[in-house]
């Protein structure tokens, strides 16, 4: 029986994935990298260091900054960040989440974020999303990042129930693999062709069906 689920918030119930690529591209430019889109795609779901170094990598500058240096750089990209979301309301929220929000609670099924993201409490105030949301994970409480299962299961876990009971949503294929690591039903949000290891796949949160899971 399902009791809860939880869901990532990058590209699952907002789109930050443009903030995150103006915020990295500026902080690039200052090492002297370019990045494009295409790019941009492989960050989505990654942390905020291993980012920084896959810049570097695809600059073919690993190895120049000190860990100091890097935690500098990160500082940077992080504050340009927070400044772009910091005009995030309501109206950000994806098109059906907060009906789906509703539909679970309304069946007592607790919901958790399960983000790689250190800004996902002040997104999920911004967005007036708190009432919704039991728990939300801080990634500095787990050792391993996604694709280790370890998010997850530190939210079955603070939520008191068994993975087996949770769904998780998640739109990085890092993601999928957190979840169905932790022995979670995996609903992908994208495309059916990336997201390949999901139970199943939907193009975006408003069309996920519960009622054929729940
Ligand atoms: C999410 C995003 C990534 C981001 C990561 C860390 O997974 O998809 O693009 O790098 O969170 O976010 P943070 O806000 O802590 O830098
Ligand atoms: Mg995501």
């Amino acid at each position: 029986m399902i009791k809860a689920v939880i869901f990532d918030l990058d590209g699952v119930i907002t789109e930050t994935s443009i903030q995150h690529f103006q915020a990295w591209k500026a902080m690039a430019n200052m090492v002297g990298v370019e990045i494009d889109t295409t790019f941009n795609e492989s960050l989505k779901g990654v942390s905020r260091e291993k980012s920084l170094k896959a810049i570097l990598k695809h600059g073919g500058i690993l190895g120049k900054y000190s860990e100091e240096e890097m935690e500098k750089l990160n500082f940077c990209k992080n504050e340009y960040y927070k400044q772009l979301i910091s005009q995030f309301t309501s109206a950000n929220v994806f098109e059906g989440a907060v009906e789906l929000f509703e539909y679970l609670k309304v069946r007592g099924i607790k919901i958790a974020i399960g983000s790689t993201s250190r800004n996902a409490p002040t997104l999920i105030k911004a967005m007036a999303l708190e009432q919704y949301i039991d728990y939300i994970v801080n990634p500095d409480d787990v050792k391993n990042g996604k694709p280790a299962p370890d998010i997850f299961l530190k939210a079955a876990d603070v939520l008191g129930v068994r993975p087996s009971d949770c769904i998780g949503v998640e739109d990085a294929i890092a993601g999928i693999k957190a979840i169905k690591a932790a022995g979670m039903y995996a609903i992908g949000i994208g495309d059916g062709e990336v997201l390949e290891e999901a139970d199943i796949v939907y193009k975006s949160i408003a069309e996920i069906d519960f009622s054929i899971i729940i």
